[in-house]
């Protein structure tokens, strides 16, 4: 997968070369460049931003860096597939593990990460005349830009993607891969500071595991997520036996 991130502070990404996400780039599954947006500018202050029209606190990105930013990234007629556009912001969609999927079998991700009260909309209308645009919130809370967003963002894309993960079973039986959150984690040893792994784990016995922690994996996720019982496909919650 090719990826381009465009931002006024590439020395946000540098954590990009850590672990999994590095060795990923490191192997060639993830071709990764981070631009400045500055590049694009052509006054000695290199200006980003404006005071916006209507008036209002903060500042706005100028459409101009942006335009040019976005011609030199987006192949031309050469061939190759015009990026995804994914544009972080609390004004998004929200950003799932479905979202996530959806992103992985993408070619070619390009993260606008904006800044300030973000970018001139006119950018976004002007892109999706040619590619498909995407702005992804996070969640319900303002970040100061789109940096931290497309690092959580790729991160979730990037584990996704083949051979990334040395066990893909760990893919089906994580959080959300079934609208649940996952049920408790243990190792060794059995006895902590007067704390026990459950029996159940120790026994052996597969079956009776597996319910255990789709009981655990329901408990969780009525207390702290209810709203995702609520989105359950009916009767999803049972074992199969109408009863559950
Ligand atoms: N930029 C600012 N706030 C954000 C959020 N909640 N999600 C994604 N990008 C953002």
């Amino acid at each position: 997968m090719r990826v381009d991130i465009v931002s006024i502070f590439p020395e946000y990404f540098a954590p990009l070369d850590l672990s999994l996400i590095g060795k990923a780039r490191a192997n060639g599954t993830l071709r990764l460049a981070v631009h400045d947006l500055r590049t694009w500018t052509h006054d000695v202050h290199r200006t980003v931003d404006d005071t916006p029209y209507g008036g209002g606190p903060g500042m706005v990105m100028r459409p101009e860096p942006w335009g040019e930013a976005l011609d030199a990234l987006v192949p031309g007629a050469d061939g190759e597939p015009e990026p995804r556009l994914l544009v972080p912001s609390p004004v998004g969609v929200r950003f799932t593990q479905a979202l996530a999927h959806e992103l992985a079998a993408e070619s070619h991700l390009l993260f606008a990460c904006g800044r300030y009260e973000g970018i001139d909309q006119r950018v976004l209308d002007h892109a999706a005349t040619r590619m498909r645009v995407t702005e992804v919130s996070l969640g319900d809370y303002v970040l100061f830009g789109g940096e931290v967003a497309v690092l959580v963002i790729l991160e979730a894309v990037t584990r996704l993607l083949p051979g990334v993960l040395g066990n893909a079973g760990s893919l089906d039986e994580e959080s959300h891969a079934h609208g649940l959150l996952e049920a408790p984690m243990y190792t060794k040893p059995a006895t902590w500071r007067g704390h026990e792994v459950p029996e159940v784990l120790r026994s052996g016995d597969h079956g009776r595991i597996a319910r255990w922690r789709r009981d655990e994996s329901l408990l969780r996720t009525a207390a702290r997520r209810p709203d995702m019982i609520a989105a359950l496909p009916p009767r999803a919650w049972t074992s199969g036996t109408g009863r559950p």
